[in-house]
């Protein structure tokens, strides 16, 4: 677990007994280049088991940032608990559980001395990710010698669009929930997003039945939404569900922590695996 867990999950603890939703502000970056930053509910980590290190939020294929982050998928997230005064600034990549086009992470198990590919994965960048991480494989090899094979032989993702001249290899630890020795199966990311599904109320389901969001708002599309508020467009709640429903997972590559209580700020950076570099900066 990164040593970063601890102090979030204390201050979402101490945020939850004031509050029924934790928000926070996710930026990303369009095709131009033009930043975009929205609030968002927090939906715990990934398979809810913090030890992941990967925070998840829901969003509707149909709004802007679905594609966006499909195109780039860097983004920076920033949380502030107001009853602990503790900001968390992250930033790393989001990558989405799309069940409609059968998009999931990208996952390989890192091995000793070959990279054995998920192969139920149908990402085509998965080659790709691959040499890469056969790459660093060998840096892994030459510098952890003292690894055990339990310790190397574990499932990872990739980030492809960081360069990894100006930062470190971006290779993420992922296990399995059921079998903890192979990566997690497609099965698993559909369960993943059944599971943050179920867990929405039936408003919050029925909003993906809501016309496009951004289109323009005619007399039809009013009387839609007004009777999608008050339950009664005859559609099925699930009816958003396969194709607009989408799960945001958020892969950390660094938290920038500001405590304001004790007025420490501490950079955290992904080094390799789940390696982590804690430096304490000035506030
Ligand atoms: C309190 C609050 C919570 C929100 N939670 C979410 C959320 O969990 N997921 C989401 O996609 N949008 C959420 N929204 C809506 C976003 O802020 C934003 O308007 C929407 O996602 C469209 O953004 P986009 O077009 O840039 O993708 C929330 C808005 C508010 C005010």
């Amino acid at each position: 677990m990164a040593p970063w867990v601890p102090a979030f999950t204390s201050s979402i603890t101490r945020e939850s007994d004031h509050l029924k939703f934790i928000y926070f502000s996710f930026a990303n970056i369009d095709a131009n280049g033009l930043p975009h930053v929205r609030n968002v509910v927090f939906r715990n980590f990934l398979f809810d088991d913090k030890s992941t290190n990967v925070l998840v939020f829901v969003t509707d294929g149909r709004m802007q940032k679905f594609n966006q982050l499909l195109n780039n998928d860097k983004f920076e997230a920033c949380f502030y608990f107001h009853h602990s005064r503790r900001q968390f600034r992250f930033n790393g990549f989001a990558k989405i559980i799309d069940l409609k086009n059968q998009i999931y992470p990208n996952v390989a198990v890192l091995s000793h001395d070959n990279i054995k590919l998920d192969s139920k994965s149908n990402n085509k960048n998965i080659h790709k990710n691959a040499i890469n991480n056969n790459n660093i494989n060998n840096n892994n090899n030459n510098n952890n010698n003292n690894n055990s094979d339990s310790d190397i032989n574990k499932n990872t993702i990739k980030n492809d669009n960081i360069d990894s001249k100006i930062n470190p290899p971006f290779v993420y630890l992922l296990y399995s929930p059921s079998v903890p020795s192979v990566p997690p199966t497609i099965d698993e990311w559909k369960k993943e997003h059944l599971q943050r599904w179920e867990n929405l109320s039936l408003k919050l389901k029925s909003s993906f039945n809501k016309p496009f969001p951004r289109s323009s708002l005619t007399n039809e599309k009013r009387k839609l939404l007004d009777s999608i508020s008050r339950g009664v467009d005859g559609n099925d709640i699930n009816d958003g569900y396969n194709d607009n429903f989408k799960v945001i997972c958020l892969f950390i590559n660094e938290v920038d922590y500001l405590n304001e209580e004790n007025e420490r700020r501490v950079i955290y950076t992904r080094l390799n695996f789940d390696q982590w570099q804690e430096e304490e900066v000035c506030p």
